[in-house]
């Protein structure tokens, strides 16, 4: 089957101990069972280091000078749909996420998100930070799913989880979020 639409599960921790590529991991394979005959992919930046807002002009000017730039632009250019799954971090998400969306601008605008956050009580606080900013790059946020890890994992740290038995309670949430963003890709509006 020829995919026409790409969909990028964006993994938004880059932690030396994280759980957010395994997190990702069992997002995405919920994506791929919920979205018709679109092309689901992971992208970690991890992969794509980006050094801290070193593009000297104005992104939403769309001239890039820096190589890595050009290619994540490239990459994220070639998607039409984006699923964030991001820590919560101090009530916020992470700098590398914030680093990477201001790395690039018309890439990103004009197209649906859903946000999946994670924390102890499933860093919505993040997700409402993440949402603004988005709109701010003329985005369309589909809706944000918060999914909850205990006190005793997160200290535990161990840099790594069962996403598919910790996060089972929601995966109802999650499969309604991938229909938002299908529905959105599909052209049928659910607001
Ligand atoms: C710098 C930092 C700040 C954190 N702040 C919060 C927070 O505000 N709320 C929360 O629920 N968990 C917080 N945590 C715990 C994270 O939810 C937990 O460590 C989680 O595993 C982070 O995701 P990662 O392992 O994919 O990086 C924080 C963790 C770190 C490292």
């Amino acid at each position: 089957m020829i995919h026409t639409t790409t969909v990028l599960v964006i993994v938004a921790s880059m932690r030396a101990r994280r759980i957010g590529a395994q997190v990702a991991q069992w997002v995405a394979g919920i994506g791929r069972t919920s979205l018709a005959e679109k092309r689901l992919e992971i992208l970690d930046l991890k992969d794509w280091p980006l050094p801290m807002d070193d593009e000297p002009g104005i992104p939403a000017g769309n001239i890039y000078e820096q190589a890595h730039t050009k290619a994540f632009g490239e990459k994220i250019a070639s998607a039409q749909g984006f699923v964030f799954v991001t820590p919560q971090y101090n009530w916020g998400y992470p700098a590398p996420l914030k680093n990477a969306l201001d790395h690039l601008y018309k890439e990103w605008s004009g197209k649906p998100a859903l946000i999946v956050s994670y924390g102890s009580r499933g860093g919505g606080k993040c997700a409402a930070q993440l949402q603004q900013v988005l709109q701010g790059l003329h985005m369309k946020p589909v809706g944000r799913v918060g999914l909850k890890i205990s006190r005793d994992r997160i200290e535990a740290n161990a840099g790594e989880i069962d996403a598919a038995a910790v996060f089972a309670p929601h995966e109802s949430a999650l499969r309604q979020g991938f229909a938002r963003l299908d529905g959105r890709l599909s052209g049928r509006r659910w607001w």
